[in-house]
């Protein structure tokens, strides 16, 4: 095997090297068309490189390499795929620091607080699925004592994964490293507002796994990701997005009679009772409503329901706590928050921070400071919001907002809390947050969501499975279950023996 590449912690420099690429059949390969469009950095509106155009053209050539590829890997001992998978896992971990840059850099997402810790758990999460590889097991039936019956999970095959740009390192392992390990070849569409991290990635595990077994295009939805999902040699469709696209690729998938999982977002509450910790619940506020993140998750604890005896001091301290936290440069070190992701985004969050201002009794609490810095004078920097006392059926408080803007309620009893807690068409992740067992134990089975956490606000882990009930979605990541529910095949064998 030639050199290994080495890590290129100059992330305009890497941004370059990547340019006009998608990764299809074992090389960097430029779009069919020779087409191409600016990757942006968030932070400064400079354009950093280009990324590949693609369409159902570079979708035939990539999918035809994973089809190829894909027999003789299911045919691999299990274990060995898993090792292969978990090698790239290890060979991840040495390129952290490179890949945290490069996706700061395309994400406007801060380095020390969001980028550098996602790609950490890239890294974590192909070790994780690399040991599971030992588990992809059947059963035995007792159907009959003259007939051994069995089950056996099979690959699917060829998978198509689509991913959206807020954590696209992270969301693109819970569909690589479990679809791979199952025996399946890939073919992902990387998010066109974040395309180069995901194409380094795949450039880089591509030194471990043979040619064509994990492909990736750029480009847009219609263009790109639509001719995937629809591809006839394409056999399970994985999304992450939003709602809307994921009711676009589940009509296509339906048509295919295909397998689909999809993570789709939410508008997810946080209880809080009258006993709760205060200071433990604000802590879990800013972890769920990922203000380091700009707000920008599927999981963001957006709805939060205080208990009317302690209201008034649990947003005292929320808003002391996210005030210090600095916006900036999302490469500098001292940068806790960095950027809205793209235009659009910035003007969808803004329209719903001038609806709730306009929101009768509403009251909108900005907080921390913008950055001062003149470079980044065309940054897509927003103030987080804290709004109280706004009505339930406003917008900002029924809608995913994809922002750092958080709305706190208040509640009289819980009853009422649970109520309105479930009062949403998501459920994808909830958290209660009570010294109180009985109402703790009582709010987990109730809760309407996938998710559910009690004084403490995890995110996603590798082995808890993670998905959403009601419009968050269908099917579950990150898990054995995952691997297995989702990326095999399962089929009844009976033997007869007389
Ligand atoms: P989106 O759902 O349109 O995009 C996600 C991915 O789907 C991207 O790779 C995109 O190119 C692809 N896509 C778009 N149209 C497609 C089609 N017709 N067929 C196949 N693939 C298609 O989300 P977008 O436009 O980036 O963001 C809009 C809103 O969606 C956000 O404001 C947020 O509310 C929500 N969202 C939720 C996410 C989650 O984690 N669940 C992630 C990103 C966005
Ligand atoms: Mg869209």
């Amino acid at each position: 095997m030639s050199e290994r590449l080495q890590p290129n912690t100059n992330p305009a420099d890497l941004a370059s090297t990547l340019s006009g690429f998608h990764f299809i059949g074992g090389s960097l390969t430029p779009a069919r068309s020779g087409r191409t469009f600016d990757v942006i950095n968030p932070a400064t509106a400079d354009v950093v490189a280009k990324a590949a155009y693609g369409d159902a053209d570079d979708v035939d050539v990539a999918v035809a390499a994973a089809a190829k590829a894909q027999p003789a890997w299911a045919k691999m001992v299990a274990r060995q795929r898993g090792k292969l998978v978990a090698e790239c896992g290890r060979l991840l971990s040495d390129h952290v620091e490179e890949l945290g840059r490069l996706v700061a850099l395309e994400t406007g997402k801060a380095l020390r607080t969001e980028s550098r810790v996602e790609a950490s758990v890239l890294a974590d999460m192909f070790v994780y699925y690399g040991g599971l590889a030992s588990e992809l097991k059947g059963e035995t039936v007792p159907f009959n004592p003259d007939m051994l019956t069995m089950t056996v999970r099979e690959p699917i095959g060829v998978v198509g994964a689509i991913i959206p740009w807020n954590v696209p390192l992270l969301l693109m392992a819970l569909k690589i490293a479990p679809a791979l390990v199952a025996g399946n070849a890939v073919v992902i569409k990387s998010a066109e507002e974040a395309p180069l991290t995901a194409l380094r990635v795949i450039q880089l595990i591509n030194q471990v796994l043979p040619p064509g077994l994990v492909n990736i295009l750029s480009g847009f939805g219609p263009e790109c990701g639509a001719p995937l999902v629809a591809h006839p040699k394409v056999g399970k469709v994985t999304f992450t997005g939003s709602v809307e696209t994921g009711r676009i690729v589940y009509k296509t998938a339906a048509e295919k009679l295909i397998p689909v999982t999809l993570e789709l977002g939410g508008k997810s509450p946080m209880i809080v009772m009258g006993d709760a910790d205060i200071d433990r619940a604000v802590g879990g506020a800013i972890i769920g409503m990922r203000f380091t993140r700009q707000g920008q998750s599927c999981t963001a604890s957006s709805r939060i329901y205080v208990h009317e005896s302690i209201h008034d001091e649990f947003v005292a301290r929320l808003k002391a706590k996210v005030d210090a936290m600095k916006m900036g440069d999302p490469l500098d070190e001292s940068t806790d928050i960095g950027t809205i992701i793209s235009p659009d985004q910035y003007e969808k969050v803004r329209s719903y921070i001038r609806m709730g201002l306009e929101s009768p009794g509403a009251k909108a609490h900005a907080c921390s400071a913008m950055p001062t810095d003149a470079r980044l004078t065309k940054g897509l920097f927003v103030q987080p919001v804290i709004f109280t006392d706004i009505s339930p059926d406003a917008r900002p408080a029924r809608e995913e907002i994809f922002g750092p803007v958080a709305c706190v309620f208040r509640f009289k009893d819980y009853e009422e809390a649970i109520a309105r807690a479930n009062d949403s068409e998501y459920g994808l992740a909830a958290t209660i947050w009570t010294r109180d067992l009985r109402t703790a134990l009582d709010a987990t089975r109730r809760l309407e969501a996938g998710f559910v956490q009690v004084n403490q606000n995890l995110v996603v882990q590798p082995m808890l499975s993670y998905g959403g009930m009601k419009s968050s979605g269908l099917g579950r990541e990150a898990s054995l279950e995952a691997m297995l529910e989702h990326f095999t095949h399962k089929k009844t064998v009976i033997i007869n023996m007389t």
